[in-house]
């Protein structure tokens, strides 16, 4: 047992403990101390009391308050689709038209239509919406079942030879696999296309006229006796600069050979209203600032 003793110096009590002389003082814990210790265990009491704490057997202590963030996260959720809701609406009420006439609307078609552009259409029609071979530039004056905002959205809603029941339906014959025209015939007729775009040629005598009956017996019934396409049948416009495949001899040889159909998907249950207005938008924007 060791006998108190007090430093000389402070007066304390030292702990009875020496080593090489030095004498450890018996200090109080600071009453500071004690104060935060009641303090939070106090904290810790009501906390308990208030909040979702403890588990029971089948449960747990739900708390006075009845506080569960589970059910905050739902209203924060909620009241976020409501402010989304509300700016969407118009767009899936108002037309194309009445839409560009309100620049608060078009502020958030902008910012939100090249996000939705990108992440459905870019793989197919290029992040600059101009295509590539087999898909059609969305912003050049060529269309295949026209342009004007009522139109794609129709395409948008049913795709275009995909499995929705009101899908728009195109196909390009297959003149010469079927049989329906000679490879000669072909070139032939491939000759009197081509010089309809203007490309000329030093071509044997009577060989346009020749195409130019091929033509009307087998393709005027869908892109025209001018050529100039027919938007009810997808058929496009094969006068102009713009080709959906190619214009080149081997190209539409083989476009007249073997047939074409190209595919794309309906996107009545893949996108809202809203969306889909946005993007017919967005594709009409871009097209009037004449990106190539
Ligand atoms: C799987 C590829 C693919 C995807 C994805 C795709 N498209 Fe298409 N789209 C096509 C093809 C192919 C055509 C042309 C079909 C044809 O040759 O008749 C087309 C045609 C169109 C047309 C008609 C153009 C005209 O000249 O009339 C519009 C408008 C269009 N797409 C917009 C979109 C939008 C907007 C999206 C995104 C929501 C989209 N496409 C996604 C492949 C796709
Ligand atoms: C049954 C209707 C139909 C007939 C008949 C038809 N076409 Fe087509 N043609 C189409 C459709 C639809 C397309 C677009 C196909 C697609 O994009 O999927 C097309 C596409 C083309 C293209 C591709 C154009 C491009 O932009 O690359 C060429 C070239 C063409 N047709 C030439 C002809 C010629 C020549 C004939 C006659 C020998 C002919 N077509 C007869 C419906 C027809």
């Amino acid at each position: 047992m060791s006998v108190k003793k007090r430093d000389p110096l402070t007066g304390h009590e030292t702990t009875g403990h020496e080593w090489d002389g030095i004498t450890e003082l018996n200090t109080r814990v600071p009453r500071i101390v004690w104060f935060f210790v009641a303090v939070t265990h106090i904290w810790a009491l009501v906390y308990w009391v208030l909040m979702p704490s403890w588990p029971l057997i089948n449960t747990y202590w739900k708390g006075l308050l009845n506080y569960d963030q589970a059910i905050v996260v739902e209203d924060k959720v909620a009241k976020a689709y409501r402010t989304l809701d509300e700016w969407r609406a118009p767009l899936s009420e108002l037309s194309a038209e009445e839409i560009r006439e309100i620049p608060e609307l078009m502020a958030h078609v902008d910012r939100t239509a090249p996000t939705l552009f990108g992440d459905n259409c870019a793989a197919c029609h290029g992040t600059d919406l101009a295509g590539a071979p087999g898909y059609p530039s969305l912003v050049d004056d060529a269309w295949l079942w026209g342009g004007d905002s009522e139109t794609i959205m129709e395409t948008l809603r049913v795709g275009i030879n995909a499995p929705h029941p009101e899908t728009r339906y195109a196909q390009m014959l297959a003149f010469g696999r079927d049989g329906l025209l000679s490879r000669p015939q072909i070139r032939t007729v491939v000759d009197y296309v081509q010089s309809l775009s203007g490309i000329e040629r030093d071509l044997p005598a009577g060989r346009l006229e020749e195409g130019a009956t091929i033509f009307a017996e087998n393709c005027a019934s869908c892109h025209g006796e001018n050529a100039l396409g027919i938007q009810d049948m997808g058929a496009p416009n094969l006068t102009d600069e713009a080709w959906v495949y190619g214009g080149d001899d081997a190209t539409m040889f083989k476009t007249i050979h073997d047939g074409r159909q190209g595919w794309m998907p309906a996107w009545e249950n893949r996108l809202t209203d809203a969306d889909r207005m946005m993007l017919t938008l967005y594709i009409q924007s871009r097209g009037a600032e004449g990106q190539p």
